[in-house]
C-alpha cells in the first residue's frame, strides 16, 4: 500500500479525463447577448468604457441579430437609447419610439429564430436618468411608475417583443404588468423580473451605452448589496405576481444570491453579467494582467455553476466561439 490511497488527481490528469467529469458546461442556448441601438446613428458607434461593444443603428442591429442567431444564441436584450428624453420617458411607449421599433425590426428579421427581449424601465428614456417618473419633491413615485410600465410593456408586447425585462424595481411591477398584458391579449408575452438587482457600482459603463446622466442614486428602489434574505424576499413576490423567469444581478460579486435563488424557486433563474464586471475583465486583459479569455469562460461557468440557466452577458458572441474551442 502506499499512501496517500486516495488521490483526486487521478480524475485531473487529462484533458479528456478532465472534460469527462466535468459537472458545468455553458451551452450557446443559455446566453442572451444584450444590444443597444441609438435613434439617429447611420453607422455603428464604439462605447469607450465596453471596449468591443457598440451602439447599434437600426441596420447594424439586425445585422447581428441575425449573426446571434446563426452562432445559436438563446436570447437578445435590446436596449434603446433614444434622441430625446423627457421628465416622463415618453419614447419609452411611442410605438414610433427607437426600442420599439427596433423590436419590431429584430423580430421582423429573426421571427422565432431566437428570444427577443426588451428592456422594460424608463431610465433610457427619462431626462431625470431614474427608473420611474418623480413626484414634485423629486422622489421615485412608485405608483405612477407603474402606470408607465404598463403602457411600455404593452407597446414592447405590440412590437413582437417575445419577454418583458422589469427591470425598475418597483413594487407591484410584474403583477402590473401581467394583468395589463393579459387584459390586452398578450396572454403569451413572458415576464422575466429583474427580481433580485442591486443598487450596484458596477452598472456604470451602462450609463454610457444608453447616455444616461443620473441625478443623485437608485438607493430608494434596487437593493442594498448587503442584504440576502431581502433578495429571496424580491424574487418570492415576483414569482407570486407572475414572473416567469427571475434574474439576479449582477452576476459574479452575487454569486450566493444566484445559489440561493436557485435553491429557492422553480421557474428558470437568469443572471446579467453586467457592464462593470465586463469592462473590469477587458481593462485588465488589455494590460496583460489577464488572460482574456480564460477569464471569461471561467466566470460564465462559475456563474452556471452557482445555479443561473441563462446569462445575459457582452461576451456571448465571443463565449460561442470560446465554448466550442474548449469542448
Ligand atoms: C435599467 C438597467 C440597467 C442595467 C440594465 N438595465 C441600469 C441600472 O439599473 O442602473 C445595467 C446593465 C449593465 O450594467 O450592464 N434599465
Amino acid at each position: 500500500m502506499t499512501y496517500p490511497d486516495v488521490r483526486p488527481r487521478r480524475l485531473r490528469r487529462t484533458a479528456a479525463v478532465r472534460r469527462a467529469v466535468a459537472e458545468t458546461r455553458v451551452h450557446p442556448a443559455e446566453l442572451v447577448l444584450p444590444l443597444f441601438v441609438k435613434e439617429g446613428l447611420t453607422e455603428p458607434k464604439p462605447i469607450a468604457s465596453l471596449p468591443g461593444v457598440v451602439q447599434h443603428s437600426r441596420e447594424s442591429l439586425r445585422k447581428v441579430a441575425t449573426e446571434a442567431v446563426a452562432a445559436g444564441i438563446g436570447g437578445l436584450m435590446l436596449f434603446g437609447v433614444p434622441a430625446q428624453r423627457d421628465a416622463t420617458g415618453s419614447g419609452a411607449t411611442d410605438p414610433d419610439g427607437i426600442l420599439n421599433v427596433a423590436i419590431r425590426d429584430v423580430v421582423h428579421e429573426v421571427g422565432d429564430g431566437t428570444v427577443v427581449m426588451a428592456d422594460l424601465c424608463l431610465d433610457e428614456f427619462t431626462s431625470h436618468g431614474h427608473c420611474g417618473v418623480l413626484t414634485p419633491d423629486g422622489a421615485v413615485d412608485n405608483d405612477a411608475t407603474l402606470a408607465r410600465y404598463t403602457d411600455m410593456a404593452l407597446a414592447q408586447a405590440a412590437a413582437g417583443a417575445h419577454v418583458v425585462g422589469a427591470s425598475g424595481m418597483m413594487d407591484g411591477q410584474v403583477g402590473a404588468v401581467r394583468r395589463a398584458l393579459d387584459a390586452a391579449g398578450h396572454q403569451d408575452t413572458i415576464i422575466l423580473a429583474y427580481a433580485a438587482k442591486y443598487a450596484s457600482a458596477f452598472y456604470g459603463p451602462f450609463r454610457d451605452a444608453v447616455e444616461s446622466t443620473l441625478t443623485g442614486d437608485r438607493k430608494t428602489y434596487q437593493q442594498d448589496p448587503a442584504n440576502a434574505r431581502e433578495a429571496l424576499r424580491e424574487v418570492q413576490l415576483d414569482v407570486a405576481e407572475g414572473a416567469d423567469i427571475v434574474m439576479v444581478k449582477p452576476a459574479l460579486p452575487y454569486l450566493d444570491i444566484v445559489a440561493k435563488v436557485a435553491d429557492s424557486v422553480d421557474v428558470p433563474v437568469a443572471a446579467y453579467q453586467v457592464s462593470g464586471e465586463y469592462a473590469m475583465v477587458e481593462a485588465a486583459a488589455a494590460n496583460g494582467w489577464l488572460d482574456r479569455d480564460r477569464t471569461i469562460v471561467e466566470t460564465l461557468t462559475s456563474i452556471r455553476r452557482a445555479g443561473a440557466q441563462m446569462i445575459l452577458t457582452y461576451w456571448a458572441l465571443d463565449a460561442v466561439a470560446l465554448l466550442r474551442a474548449n469542448d
